[in-house]
């Protein structure tokens, strides 16, 4: 039930896309890099516990790490549901669709919220970690 309110929130604020600049009124985001993401690569990036793991707020149910995170729904099957590019926009800054979501912006450096000194002005993702973890959410599927 969460989930699908969460999918309707997301369709009320692709309207309200429209006025942000750098995001497409459908609430997606084109290729940041010329080569394909690799989703074995995405698969260790998204576990990472020193980059934001998702699985500090997501679980994974293909993933064998031990401790999954609850603040955001379950990633089982939302490779069915989104398409490559609404995915990236979404894990480039989450805040571009919800614009009061907790899920940190992982290709992003503005507006961030108490960013230690060593972090200032860096992305938590380069341009091919996003690329690569799109490609293994996308093996998420249904
Ligand atoms: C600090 C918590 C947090 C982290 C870390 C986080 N997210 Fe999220 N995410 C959320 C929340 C909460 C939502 C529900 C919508 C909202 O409030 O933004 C969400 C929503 C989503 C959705 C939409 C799910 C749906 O069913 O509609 C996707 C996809 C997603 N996150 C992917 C990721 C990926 C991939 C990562 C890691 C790269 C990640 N998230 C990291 C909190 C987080």
């Amino acid at each position: 039930m969460k989930g699908k309110s969460i999918r309707f929130a997301s369709l009320v604020c692709a309207a309200w896309l429209s006025v942000v600049p750098g995001a497409s009124a459908e609430g997606t985001h084109p290729p940041l890099t010329d080569q394909a993401g690799d989703p074995v690569r995405g698969r260790e990036i998204v576990r990472d516990t020193s980059r934001a793991s998702c699985l500090i707020c997501h679980s994974i149910s293909a993933l064998p790490d031990r401790d999954h995170g609850e603040l955001g729904p379950p990633l089982d099957g939302v490779g069915s549901i989104y398409t490559a590019a609404e995915l990236r926009l979404r894990i480039m800054d989450a805040r571009r669709i919800l614009p009061d979501t907790i899920m940190p912006p992982y290709f992003a450096t503005n507006d961030l919220y108490r960013v230690g000194a060593r972090w200032e002005g860096q992305t938590i993702y380069s341009a091919q970690d996003v690329e690569d973890v799109v490609a293994f959410v996308m093996t998420l599927v249904d």
